[in-house]
């Protein structure tokens, strides 16, 4: 391919300005489970707390970079690897960095660790029956999908395989946004310290 890589200033540099340190959670979970919501309930509490952070949301993200991507398997999986080298790029600055994506096959999350490489990397897994997301139906898709009128829908039409050992889990049937943030926030305030 007649590349190669271009030495950088150090980051270390980069994160002793910003006075944090960087870290990547990756919120997994089937549609309605809460993730962008807990997401965007996190980034505040953490830009609240002085810590430079930003979301990566799945569904903003297919409405730009992904737009030309479907929710085919393989999709999906180009979905996870561009999302995360976006992830790992933001984190090299300095950011921490929280990912919402239903991101559904282990093998693809397990590539999207990989590519964070020694950036410290959260599986988070929002843990949401899909008897209640379908109750909730806040986007009003799992009503089109059993209807037939959306194909391979996760939880209904296509799979969802949740992680074996994720490093956090977050219920949110019954609790309130802030209590469901919470242990994400406390782990992510003491990833990024210095
Ligand atoms: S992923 O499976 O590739 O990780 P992603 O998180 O980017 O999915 O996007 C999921 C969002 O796309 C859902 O929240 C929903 O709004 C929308 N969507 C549209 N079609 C589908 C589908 N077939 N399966 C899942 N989500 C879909």
């Amino acid at each position: 391919m007649n590349l190669k890589r271009h030495p950088l200033a150090p980051r270390e540099l980069r994160w002793s300005r910003l006075d944090q340190r960087p870290a990547i959670a990756w919120l997994t979970g089937l549609s309605g489970a809460g993730k962008s919501t807990i997401a965007t309930a996190a980034d505040r509490i953490l830009i609240a707390g002085g810590r430079h952070s930003a979301v990566l949301d799945g569904d903003n993200l297919r409405l730009g970079l992904n737009a030309d991507l479907s929710f085919t398997p393989a999709d999906r999986a180009e979905n996870v690897r561009r999302v995360a080298e976006v992830a790992r790029l933001m984190a090299e600055i300095g950011t921490v960095v929280i990912v919402s994506l239903i991101s559904p096959f282990r093998a693809d999350r397990v590539l999207a660790r990989r590519i964070a490489g020694d950036i410290p990397f959260l599986e988070v897994f929002v843990d949401t029956p899909v008897s209640v997301c379908a109750r909730r139906d806040s986007k009003g898709l799992y009503a089109r999908a059993r209807s037939g009128a959306i194909a391979s829908f996760t939880g209904v039409s296509a799979p969802y395989e949740a992680p074996d050992e994720p490093d956090l889990i977050l219920r949110t049937d019954g609790a309130t946004v802030t209590a469901s943030a919470e242990p994400l926030c406390t782990a992510l305030l003491q990833l990024s310290a210095r």
